[in-house]
Order: structure tokens, then sequence, then C-alpha cells
């Protein structure tokens, strides 16, 4: 398996100057626990207008992500911004399928499938999130439904465009909710996931492909979550806004701290 992964996603959260202030914070934070424990990856995905300057003005100890970029290529679309765009001001990672885009923007799985392709294209490394509602959870449709979204998402990608995909499986009942996945539900789900990557993509595809947990994961839950086998990190939406927190969870991934 490869490294492990904590993303932290900011989502409409932070004024520039509080960003800058996390920014030195994180990276003193960070660099504390530099060489303890595992080699972890960390990105930090702020809003779109701090994108060019976190990519070119700070040299902190983690890579920068996009939470979004455009299934259309440059033109007549107001508002709207590339992949190329991205990888040309030093963006590292976009995060794709949000279930908040999805419901927010309308994004369908065709969309999804079309903003991977382009995040390809242009060079960036994609995080693509997945998940059920707790209705379909309830309807017991959840690994159809997240299979489906895999499926319309990775179909056609070759073994080396998969090399820079994650995945995250973010159940929407647990967005935001403060109600995280159990440790057993979580590694079910990322167990499914292993072996849908397989059935499309192969045996060495499956087992290389980071999937990240998501959904009210917190200092707290963060080491007995990321101590599931198929749970490969963490992608993070409110605990990730502060320094501390985030860099707590992070440890976890490290195996810095221990499942309590
Ligand atoms: P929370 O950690 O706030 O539940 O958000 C998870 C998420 O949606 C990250 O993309």
């Amino acid at each position: 398996m490869a490294n492990m992964l904590v993303a932290g996603n900011w989502k409409c959260n932070k004024l520039w100057n509080e960003a800058e202030l996390f920014v030195d914070e994180l990276s003193q934070i960070l660099a504390q626990g530099d060489g303890q424990g595992q080699f972890c990856e960390v990105m930090v995905a702020p809003p779109s207008p701090y994108l060019a300057a976190f990519a070119q003005q700070f040299d902190g100890p983690f890579f920068v992500g996009a939470q979004h970029c455009s299934h259309q290529s440059m033109g007549a679309h107001t508002g709207d911004f590339t992949a190329e765009m991205l990888a040309s001001c030093g963006v590292d990672f976009v995060i794709l399928g949000h279930s908040e885009r999805r419901a927010d923007h309308s994004e369908t799985d065709e969309m999804v499938a079309a903003q991977i392709r382009a995040a390809l294209d242009a060079g960036l490394r994609t995080i693509l999130c997945c998940g059920e509602s707790l209705e379909l959870r309830k309807l017991d449709e959840h690994f159809d439904w997240v299979k489906r979204q895999i499926t319309a998402a990775t179909t056609g990608l070759t073994p080396d465009e998969m090399a820079h995909v994650d995945v995250a499986y973010e159940p929407i009942w647990a967005i935001g909710t403060g109600v995280t996945a159990s440790s057993a539900q979580a590694q079910e789900m990322h167990a499914f996931i292993r072996a849908v990557l397989a059935e499309l993509h192969g045996d060495s595809v499956a087992s290389d492909t980071r999937i990240l947990y998501g959904g009210s994961c917190k200092p707290s839950n963060a080491a007995e979550l990321f101590a599931c086998q198929d749970v490969d990190g963490g992608l993070i939406g409110g605990a990730a806004l502060d320094p501390e927190s985030f860099a707590a969870i992070v440890a976890a991934a490290r195996g810095v701290l221990s499942p309590s």
C-alpha cells in the first residue's frame, strides 16, 4: 500500500488573513512531528480564490488541492475554471464529485467523469468522492450506489491514470453531522470499493489505490478509522479548519496516535 494521505477540504470557509495564519501554524506543528511514525502525505484544499497564492507563495509541508474543476474546456463559461488553469498555477490535486457539489451544482456522474478526464489530462492528482445518503443506506442500496459512482467516473482510465486517482468514501449522513461511520461500516464499504476497483481495473490497481474516509473524522476517532485495513487516510472537513486538530489527524495517520 502507498503512503497514507490526509487531505483537508476547507469548503467555503476562512478569509485570506485566516488562511495565512493557518498555513503558518500548520507548518510549525507539522515540522515538530517531522520524521515521527510512517510517512503520510498531507493536502490542503482552500477556497478557489486562494489557490494560486497557496501554490506559489507558501512552501508548506503539504500539497495544495482545489475543491472543483470544470467538466468543460476553456471558453464562454462565466465563473468557471479548468483543470489546466489549476495546473498552470501550481495546484497539485483536485477533489471531484463531492456530494455537496453534486447536490448544490447538480453535478452528474457524467460531469464528474469529464472532470476526472480533464484533471488527469492536465497532470493533476484527483480525489474522487463517493458516498450514499441515509435513505439509500436504509434501503440497503448503498453498495449499488457507490459502485455506480465509481464505475461511471473511472471506466476507461488506464492503470497509469488510476495511479493519480484516490477515492474518498464520504457517506452523506456522516458529513458535518458529528455522526461518524463506525470503523466496521467504513471498513466494509472500503473493502467493497476495493473489490469494485479490482473488477474494473484489476487487482494491482485495486490494491494500489488509496481509499480515504471522510465524514466527521476528527482527532478522537481518526486513529481507529485509520487502523482499518482498507482505510488509507482521510478527507477532512470541519476538523481541517483548525491547524491543531488537523495536525492531530495527520499524527493519527502516521501511527503516532494509537486508537483510544
Ligand atoms: P466533515 O469532516 O466536516 O464531516 O466533512 C467531510 C467532508 O465532506 C470532507 O470533504
